[in-house]
């Protein structure tokens, strides 16, 4: 398997990871709690969740570099647990990629290979193939220290994938960029998953990355995976309030669910979902583009007034205040033709019912 000439050669099979229950602590601080996952050999997958939620540590217990307290890593059902990270052959990108700075470009890329003794022709050539893959075939005579961070960033990738790995795992991976060299490099990525057919389980915490990125989000908070969907899943239907509001905007309406109806802090009825369980008090959201403040309302509602708003480029953001105080934000897009409502119209906000989700929790 190792010796195998092409980095687009895996067979599809293979690259399935299963994490039972893990769980890690570090003194009496729990870092990941009961993570149980299951990715498809081929899956892009992203860990994603705010700063300490435990991402970095449930990457480091797939790649070898922590033990877990309890629980199991399979890799192709194969338990590795406790296999130390060489044996495991997994590509990993760290949170602060260190590309050793005394190597050259190829140098880099081809340390993984000389670290498992193939002969000069095969990492050459090797060497060679990859670097052509991700673009960087020009520079492959430079220092780390010569190249823009998005150049060393691909450095990097072509490092992890150059033994022809099942499993790339990578940390963070454009966290140190700005804006525009992300959004780049995450199309790079996207399309190099599309052409290598690895299994990428991706860390970040940038919701659009995310979403943009993946065929699933598992959603991290304090240890846990709060969610585990497809990003449409993880942004219309978001399982509890923590994934509503860490994901997207959203305006949360504190409702009481009676008799099968849905009613605001005002009493008024709400457009929501049909629900049929027990009477009690529930938060509805529902993501500021789906609310609409219409000025001669039909339907269910609630009443007040615009109350600011807010030119953000291609959309209006119009601030709404209830007849009893709520707060909510409506996201308009800026097409010619439409006329928005201007500050202190009285109007109606609704929605569609099926835009909004009711959380119980
Ligand atoms: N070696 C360690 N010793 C003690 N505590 C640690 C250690 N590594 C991580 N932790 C703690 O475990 C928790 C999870 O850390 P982790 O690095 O996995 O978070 P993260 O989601 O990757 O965060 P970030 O987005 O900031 O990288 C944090 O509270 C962190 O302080
Ligand atoms: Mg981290």
């Amino acid at each position: 398997m190792l010796m195998k000439a092409t980095v687009s050669g895996s067979d599809m099979k293979t690259g399935g990871i299963a994490l039972h229950n893990l769980q890690k602590r570090y003194g009496s601080a729990i870092a990941v709690d009961d993570v149980s996952l299951s990715v498809s050999p081929g899956e892009f997958i992203s860990l994603l969740g705010p700063s300490g939620s435990g991402k970095t540590t449930t990457l480091m217990m797939i790649a070898g570099f922590e033990l877990p307290d309890s629980g199991q890593v399979l890799l192709d059902e194969k338990d590795i647990t406790r296999l130390p990270p060489h044996r495991r052959e997994l590509g990993v990108i760290f949170q602060n990629y260190a590309l050793f700075p005394h190597m050259t470009v190829a140098e880099n890329v081809a340390y993984p290979l000389r670290m498992r003794r193939l002969a000069k022709a095969e990492i050459e050539s090797r060497v060679r193939r990859i670097l052509d893959q991700v673009h960087l075939s020009v520079l492959a005579s430079r220092y780390p220290h010569q190249m823009s961070g998005g150049q060393q960033q691909r450095v990097a990738i072509a490092r992890a994938l150059v033994f022809d790995p099942p499993v790339l795992l990578l940390d963070e991976p454009l966290g140190a960029l700005d804006k525009k060299l992300r959004e780049h490099l995450r199309n790079e990525i996207k399309t190099l998953h599309r052409e290598v057919g690895k299994t990428m389980i991706y860390v970040t915490h940038d919701q659009d990355e995310a979403l943009a990125m993946s065929d699933r989000v598992a959603v991290m908070h304090e240890g846990r995976i709060r969610q585990i969907s497809a990003p449409k899943d993880i942004y219309r239907r978001p399982a509890d309030l923590f994934v509503a509001g860490f994901v997207g905007e959203v305006n949360l309406v504190p409702v009481k669910l009676k008799s099968g109806m849905v009613h605001g802090p005002g009493g008024e009825n709400l457009p929501a979902p049909a629900w049929h369980d027990a009477d009690r008090d529930a938060t509805l959201c529902v993501r500021p583009e789906h609310l609409h403040l219409e000025t001669s309302p039909a339907g269910f509602g609630i009443r007040g007034r615009i109350s600011g708003m807010t030119f953000v480029g291609d959309a209006t953001i119009l601030e709404f205040r209830s007849e009893t105080g709520l707060q909510l934000l409506s996201k308009v897009l800026n097409v010619s033709a439409k006329t928005i409502p201007e500050v202190g119209d009285p109007c109606v906000a609704s929605w569609a019912a099926n835009d909004a989700t009711i959380l119980t929790e």
